[in-house]
């Protein structure tokens, strides 16, 4: 497909899973990638993995919880390729993080990629904007076994509470910025074989109840987000705006 033909695409994250497969996948689509990841190493691989299928990469360490390093991306993004009219604010964490910096990567960093993002495309011919939320932006997470009230995690409802932040940014900033010509959805995967949730899929017993709650009886792949991320970033999608797309196999349909 050749859909993303002279675009160019900023997306965080784009180190390992989700990212990593939606810079392949818009870059076989014909878009020049900026592979931005706080894992430089990462980013770099894919970024070589693109080159190497032919496509056009280059990648940038950054840290999405800091606003001048967002800033500093869009501005390298333009520099290097003349412009930026994709922004994927994909980058994000789960478990083990506390409340302060779970919010601070998976709510503000999209935050300052919205922010900043918007403005350059409102001022530049338009764009579109994609954040990845979750189905955890949709609904409350559940687990296998009840939580005892003496357990609970110091951070517990902040991937919650961040992912609902950012399905109600999206609208925000698809409301201000579609009369500049700028979209802005998200993506709301259900559970991802990604290194993310590998810990999460490590015991079979604890893989099957995640399986058990998506309707098609089944985890998904990476992949499988980043087609509808080139979908969203593409003219197929030039009158949708402000919505969070359920990709998780039927996950949030109970
Ligand atoms: N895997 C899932 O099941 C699942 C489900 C719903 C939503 N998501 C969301 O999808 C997105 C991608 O997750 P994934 O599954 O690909 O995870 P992943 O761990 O494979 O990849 C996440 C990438 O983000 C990078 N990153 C982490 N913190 C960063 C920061 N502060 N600044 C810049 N980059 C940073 C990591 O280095 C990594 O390369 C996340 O926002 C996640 O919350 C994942």
């Amino acid at each position: 497909m050749t859909r993303l033909v002279d675009k160019v695409a900023l997306i965080t994250g784009a180190g390992s899973g989700i990212g990593r497969a939606s810079a392949q996948r818009m870059a076989a689509e014909g878009a020049a990638i900026m592979c931005a990841d706080v894992d430089t190493q990462a980013a770099e691989g894919t970024a070589v993995l693109i080159e190497n299928a032919g496509g056009k990469a280059q990648m940038i360490g950054v840290d999405v919880a800091q606003e001048e390093q967002v800033k500093e991306a869009i501005r390298k993004t333009c520099e290097s390729f003349g412009g930026m009219n994709i922004l994927f604010n994909n980058a994000g964490v789960a478990g083990g993080y506390s409340w302060h910096d779970c919010v601070a990567i998976n709510l503000t960093g999209v935050f300052y990629g919205l922010f900043h993002g918007a403005k350059y495309m409102a001022k530049n011919g338009g764009g579109v904007i994609i954040n990845t939320a979750s189905v955890a932006g949709l609904v409350g997470l559940t687990g296998p076994v009840a939580v005892d009230p003496d357990d609970l995690e110091p951070a517990t409802g902040a991937y919650v509470a961040a992912k609902h932040g950012v399905v109600g940014l999206t609208k925000q900033y698809a409301v201000n910025f579609g009369r500049y010509g700028v979209r802005v959805n998200a993506i709301a995967p259900g559970y991802i074989e990604t290194p993310m949730t590998a810990d999460l899929r490590a015991e079979e017993e604890a893989e099957h109840y995640l399986i058990s709650l998506h309707p098609m009886q089944r985890l998904g792949q990476a992949q499988e987000i980043a087609s509808v991320a080139a979908f969203l970033a593409s003219d197929d999608a030039s009158f949708i705006n402000g919505i969070t797309l359920p990709v998780d196999g039927g996950y949030t349909a109970r």
